[in-house]
């Protein structure tokens, strides 16, 4: 700490701290336009000027050090921060009191009061540029926009999407997507770092446009004319007087605009942010404290928030009567299901009855929902769909590590020095994590290895893009460990200490030769001492994957044999390293957290345990099944084999997502009582025999357990449309309607239960969790977390990592003569999952509309295919019609599917395989012909989709090339009249 005078007063300052953040930490207000903390100094607007021992400074730029004298208010400070704000306001049009952006945190605004500007110097000077409406989401003003650069910095180095830039040397500077694209066709992906930083209305939300101010609905041409009466009294009245009314109008959206934190409903990243409403309407996304995001979103989070509204979202419980369904009351619906369930256990005994949690749902629901099905109905069968993911990632770290969680938080992944990623489309499935990754490499030189089937973004990013055969990552991975340990560059030392089993597993590693790993996963041996070298030079590696390694019938091995890779080079306990697993949906890590499972209780208890059974026993007042229960590929095998008859399932289109989708919905007509809750009318409703209603994320509260095993709070936005119910109400109706007495009046008081039941949740609890705050998993009983695993030692009781052997088995399905291609699937970006909500924003379908096969150019030659050529694909257990999308990202006979579709969905082709040990299906094990069709239509992804863009990387703002401007000269140099109060 250091002594530093700011404005006669002594403070003390953190050596290297910027200045700007110093005097805003000490109570002083300088204006800063361009600065912000999570971007850093951009020095742009020249608005921070601070006089340093007698020299003009931008405090935005400056680290605090010995012996500073600060003065913030000097005539030559105030005056130069009044000439650069003067020339701001020459880009900027002040007409706040009919701006929506008028909401109390609009940097121009906010700085025009605090430098009590009265009258402007420089005169507003229109730029020669329309306004780009293009993007479904959000537009761009250039006659506001003020030049500062944070989106530029956000694209570039945040995001780094890469598509923004200003063009500098331009008589009228502006901001450019894709060097002078409009925002439609460039390569913009709708993330929003833009939007969500930009200080003024240049770039605004379109929800919020027309929609957040009381006078802002007007037609252009009132607008423009009060704008006119404005500037005509300015010049008498000041600005003061006017910001007055706006400020007034402003204090009345107050009352109607709710700000409400919620944690984004889709992937595993958890991104929290404040939803901004005016009674149902969204007018925006406002992410800035989440700690896992900050200011950062993808599309999805952004603006994929078109569901809640949607005018087929199911608002009442629904009973076939034969092949339609009709509304009925939810007493009717919850009687009859009750009813059934309750005689199917008398008769057929309660293993004939199963459940299906949903990773869509709060951890209090998943909770409630296995209580529901051991407590109540008194069977273990209960699983969620982490069982088609993530199953096999847990299993690997259960087996050397303890945790079936990511051993770090998602920083780390920036900490690392290099980054391995392992059959993870990262920037697609996992935007913002990625976001760190890429922003890692691009400015703090992080090496980057991934190794895929295709070369999505990250694999172009990469410093080496490893593409094995199918199914083969188990062989190069533990032909690398081999080849550490045999040259001496294994971390013998972390080996000694921390680990068992050394001398068996190296014994296990002799098949994997380098020379077999090149023949088996067709990788040069070189290339593969390469990556050798890599990881041994990095001081700290973290491997990210998800399921292209998960989704084999080798998954739980693979996952395996990447913990053991770390295990043998030190990379855990460490910030920086580490095993991630990537989770996929928003409380997929929480669902199974909460015993979701058909071997575990909460935390992972196993239900076999005596005194974990007790424990619950006690506390639920029930006898609880002993044995492992049915997970949910064993329960369609199981209805086929007419051992299951009912089924109760929440928020999980398993029809489609499900392998072997023929099989399953096959399966679901065979059920005697079948009951789905879901927000919308789903494919695998059409199976079932009561529906009801539930309540989307927005609708209630709860906590979500995102992929760093962060736990966050989630507030009710909304009030649950017309007749909805939040999930966990609906659950503990149904489980009172059938003997229970539970009467839980918030989700709080879930939390508290299993807080007392749970070692691994103990200090968890709602005030704990208030707000922005979070914890991750293992939390203490006096709260104190685990941001990073395995500090002092791993989870098992001597604390040591247990190197687990395994061998290579090879795929189940690989193509052959009739099955000629191999079939990879997976995420898309704008999508979630097969797209049940994301379909239902419009601006996500106008990007992204339908689902398609990547073919590549070779392949698509020989076979005469085009972008938009239909064909036929078929597999042993099904066929779909799709269209084509020629693309360098696939190779060869390789071909890809996004998994969003109802109609098309890729798991008519996917096959029953699964990982024997977690009974993970095999998804990216299928083979498949192709028949070509005489039929050609649009290419399946319009020219408006980002994919078609071309980005403009640079450094940031490249402020440097402003300061080389003819015009530009520092404030403070030039002849300043001053015209505050
Ligand atoms: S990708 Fe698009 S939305 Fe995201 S920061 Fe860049 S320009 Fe803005
Ligand atoms: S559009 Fe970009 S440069 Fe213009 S004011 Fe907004 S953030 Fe600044
Ligand atoms: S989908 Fe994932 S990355 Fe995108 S905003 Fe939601 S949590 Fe963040
Ligand atoms: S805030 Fe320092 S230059 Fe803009």
């Amino acid at each position: 700490m250091l002594n530093i005078v700011i404005d006669d007063v002594i403070y003390k300052a953190h050596r290297g701290e910027l200045l700007v953040d110093l005097i805003s930490r000490t109570g002083g207000s300088i204006p800063h336009v361009c600065y912000h903390p999570q971007l850093g100094p951009i020095k742009t607007c020249d608005t921070c000027m601070v006089e340093v021992n007698g020299q003009l400074v931008r405090a935005c730029t400056t680290t605090a050090n010995e012996e500073m004298k600060i003065s913030t208010k000097s005539s030559r400070a105030s005056a130069a921060q009044v000439e650069a704000f003067d020339r701001i306001l020459s880009s900027h049009l002040l007409y706040c009191t009919v701006c929506d952006n008028n909401n109390g945190n609009c940097t121009i605004h906010n700085t025009t009061k605090l430098l009590a500007i009265e009258h402007q110097r420089v005169p507003f000077q229109s730029k020669p540029y329309e306004v780009d409406s293009t993007n479904p989401f959000y537009r761009y003003d250039p006659d506001q926009c003020i030049l500062c650069g944070r989106c530029v910095e956000a694209c570039q180095n945040i995001e780094v999407n890469e598509t923004l830039s200003i063009n500098w040397e331009d008589p009228h500077p502006r901001v450019l997507w894709d060097g002078g694209s409009t925002i439609g066709e460039s390569s913009c992906v709708s993330c929003g770092h833009c939007v969500t930083v930009c200080p003024c209305n240049a770039l605004m939300e379109k929800t919020m446009l027309g929609h957040a101010g009381f006078f802002t609905q007007l037609r252009k041409s009132a607008l423009k004319g009060m704008i006119e009466v404005v500037k005509g009294v300015e010049p008498e009245t000041g600005y003061g007087t006017i910001l007055q009314v706006s400020e007034a109008e402003e204090a009345m959206r107050e009352h109607r605009i709710r700000k409400t934190k919620t944690v984004c409903a889709y992937c595993g990243v958890g991104c929290s942010f404040d939803v901004w409403t005016k009674d149902r309407h969204i007018l925006k996304i406002a992410p800035e404290h989440g700690p896992a995001n900050g200011i950062s979103t993808c599309i999805k989070g952004k603006f994929g928030w078109g569901h809640i509204n949607s005018e087929d979202r199911l608002t009442t419980p629904l009973i076939r009567e034969g092949n339609r369904f009709r509304k009925a009351s939810w007493n009717e619906a919850l009687s009859l299901v009750a009813r059934k369930l309750s005689e199917l256990k008398a008769q057929d005994g309660p293993d004939s009855i199963a459940f299906i949690s949903s990773s869509k749902c709060t951890n209090e629901e998943s909770y409630l929902m296995q209580k529901l099905a051991r407590a109540v109905v008194g069977t273990n069968n209960i699983d969620n769909c982490s069982r088609y993911c993530q199953a096999p990632a847990t299993m690997g770290l259960f087996r050397t590590v303890g945790y079936g969680g990511d051993s770090g938080s998602i920083s780390d992944m920036g900490k690392a020095d290099l980054v391995l990623i392992i059959g993870s489309n990262t920037a697609e499935s996992h935007p913002v994590a990625a976001t760190r990754i890429k922003s890692a490499h691009k400015l703090n030189g992080q090496k980057l290895i991934v190794s895929d089937l295709r070369e999505n973004e990250m694999a172009r990013r990469a410093d080496l893009f490893l593409h094995p055969k199918p199914g083969t990552d188990l062989v190069w991975l533990s032909a690398i460990t081999r080849y550490l340990l045999d040259n001496g560059q294994a971390d013998a030392k972390f080996l000694e200490q921390w680990v068992n089993g050394l001398e068996h597993y190296r014994k296990t590693l002799e098949p994997f030769t380098m020379e077999a790993a090149s023949r088996i996963c067709g990788l040069p041996v070189e290339t593969l001492k390469t990556v050798a070298q890599m990881i041994a030079a990095a001081k700290s590696m973290s491997v990210l994957w998800a399921m292209g390694v998960t989704q084999h019938n080798q998954g739980s091995d693979t996952s395996t044999a990447i913990s053991n890779l770390l295990l043998v080079t030190g990379n855990y306990m460490r910030p920086g390293t580490g095993a991630y697993p990537m989770r996929g949906h928003n409380n997929v890590q929480g669902a199974s957290d909460h015993g979701s499972m058909p071997n575990n209780l909460p935390g992972y208890q196993s239900v076999d345990d005596p005194e974990v059974r007790t424990r619950f026993e006690s506390a639920w007042k029930a006898k609880l099944p002993s044995t492992k229960g049915l997970d949910n590929h064993q329960m369609v095998e199981a209805i086929h084999a007419g051992k299951l008859k009912a089924m109760y399932l929440i928020g999980e289109d398993m029809s489609l997502v499900d392998s072997n989708a023929n099989f399953v919905g096959d399966a679901f007509s065979k059920l005697q009582f079948f009951v789905v809750q879901d927000i919308f009318f789903s494919n695998t409703c059409r199976y079932a025999d009561v529906v009801l209603p539930g309540a989307p994320s927005l609708e209630k509260e709860g906590t979500f357990t995102s992929t760093e095993r962060r736990i966050q709070r989630l507030y009710q936005v909304l009030e649950p449309l017309e007749d909805c119910q939040p999930d966990w109400k609906i659950i503990q109706d149904l489980a009172n309607q059938m003997g229970a007495d539970w009467k839980y009046q918030h989700p709080s008081e879930v939390m508290d239960e299993i807080a007392l039941l749970t070692p691994l949740f103990a200090g968890v609890s709602y005030e704990r969790l208030e707000g922005y705050k979070s914890l991750q998993w293992p939390v203490a009983a006096d709260g104190t977390d685990e941001p990073l695993l395995y500090i002092n030692g791993f989870a098992f009781p001597d604390g040591k990592g247990r190197l687990f052997p395994v061998t290579w088995i090879g795929p189940t399905d690989s193509p052959n003569a009739e099955f000629d291609l191999h079939l990879n699937n997976g995420r898309l970006l704008e999508h979630f999952h097969e797209g049940n909500l994301t379909f239902r924003t419009d601006g996500i379908r106008e990007k992204a509309p339908d689902t398609f096969v990547e073919v590549s150019p070779e392949l698509a030659e020989e076979r005469g295919i085009q972008s938009g050529t239909w064909v036929q694909l078929v597999s042993r257990y099904g066929k779909v019609r799709v269209r084509a999308l020629v693309t360098d990202r696939v190779q060869g006979r390789e071909l890809y599917m996004p998994m969003n579709s109802v109609e098309s969905p890729v798991n008519r082709l996917t096959s029953s395989h699964t990982d024997p040990v977690t009974n993970t299906p095999a998804y990216k094990e299928a083979s498949v012909h192709m028949n070509v069709l005489s039929e050609v239509g649009e290419s399946p992804l319009p020219r408006i989709n980002s994919r078609f863009g071309h980005p403009t990387p640079q450094q940031g703002v490249e402020v440097e090339r402003k300061w080389k401007r003819a015009d530009y000269t520092p404030p403070g140099n030039g002849l300043v009249h001053l015209q505050t109060k």
